[in-house]
């Protein structure tokens, strides 16, 4: 069984970050994977999607304050094997309250150490390179980067790719690129196609996963009904079946790391 914490992070807003943890966390704990979703995003839209309307008041801001334990803001989910830290109440007023002690070097990886040594969990960032998401990448083995097939986001992961050079020299020397997942693809559009060819072209292929996501209005929708996507079809709606590519595609790479091979890390940067 792989375990690996896994930052989910992007400089920019709206990439997709979210419906990749949350699609992505289903389709690993569907191949058999105890994965934990974290939600580090204080505008609470995991939780959101996954619990009832204020079922989220303890959570992982009310575990790095001591007010409560990892254990009583865990949640199990409908799913079997998947479980969610949620962020809890973070007054917005004062959610720079929340990034500063997350962000504390040693802090989040003593909360994900009472998570358990057997599970993959995934760390849903919010947007931007401070905050929530330095102190996820400080705790994190991996990085995994969605990027909008849209110009100019290529450059953001040349950011993203900076700041994590910098971790590793300051903080978590073993943090490495899980990989850079295309998002909101879209056929019809000439700039879509374009990023689509650049990435192609300019990205290693053991960085560049091969799953790529469309633009699809059923992503909405189940954002909506607060499901992941693969729900909303009987069966299985074939866009999760994509996440279950992504998925084994991920587990794939991580197996060859735990057999030594180098990650795409090296060949990067
Ligand atoms: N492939 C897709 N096709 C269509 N809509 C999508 C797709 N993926 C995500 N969306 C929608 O786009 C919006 C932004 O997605 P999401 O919340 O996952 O991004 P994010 O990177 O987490 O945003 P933020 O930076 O605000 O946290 C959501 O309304 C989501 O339902
Ligand atoms: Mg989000």
């Amino acid at each position: 069984m792989s375990t690996a914490r896994i930052a989910i992070c992007s400089q920019k807003g709206g990439v997709g970050k979210t419906t990749l943890a949350l699609n992505l966390g289903l389709a690993l704990a569907q191949l058999g994977h105890r994965t934990v979703v974290v939600e580090l995003d204080p505008q609470e839209s995991l939780a959101a999607s996954l619990l009832q309307p204020g079922g989220s008041v303890v959570g992982l801001h009310q575990v790095l304050r001591g007010t409560a334990t990892v254990g009583e803001a865990l949640l199990k989910t409908k799913i079997p094997g998947l479980e969610l830290l949620g962020v809890g109440e973070v007054d917005p007023m004062t959610s720079w309250d929340f990034h500063a002690i997350v962000s504390q070097p040693g802090v989040l990886p003593r909360t994900l150490n009472e998570i358990g040594d057997d599970a993959l969990i995934l760390m849903d960032c919010p947007s931007g390179l401070a905050g929530a998401t330095l102190g996820a990448l400080g705790a994190a083995t991996h990085a995994m980067i969605p990027i909008q097939a849209e110009p100019l986001s290529m450059r953001s992961v040349e950011r993203v790719l900076n700041v994590m050079a910098r971790i590793r020299e300051n903080q978590n020397p073993a943090l490495a690129l899980a990989g850079i997942v295309l998002m909101m693809f879209d056929r019809d559009v000439d700039a879509s196609l374009e990023v689509v060819r650049t990435a192609w072209r300019d990205l290693d292929p053991e960085v560049l996963f091969e799953a790529i996501v469309p633009r699809n209005p059923v992503y909405l929708e189940a954002s909506l009904h607060g499901v992941p996507v693969g729900f909303m079809a009987p069966g299985m709606h074939p866009e999760g079946r994509r996440f279950q590519m992504l998925a084994t595609e991920l587990l794939g790479r991580l197996a060859r790391e735990e057999e030594g091979h180098a990650g795409p890390v090296q060949t990067l940067l």
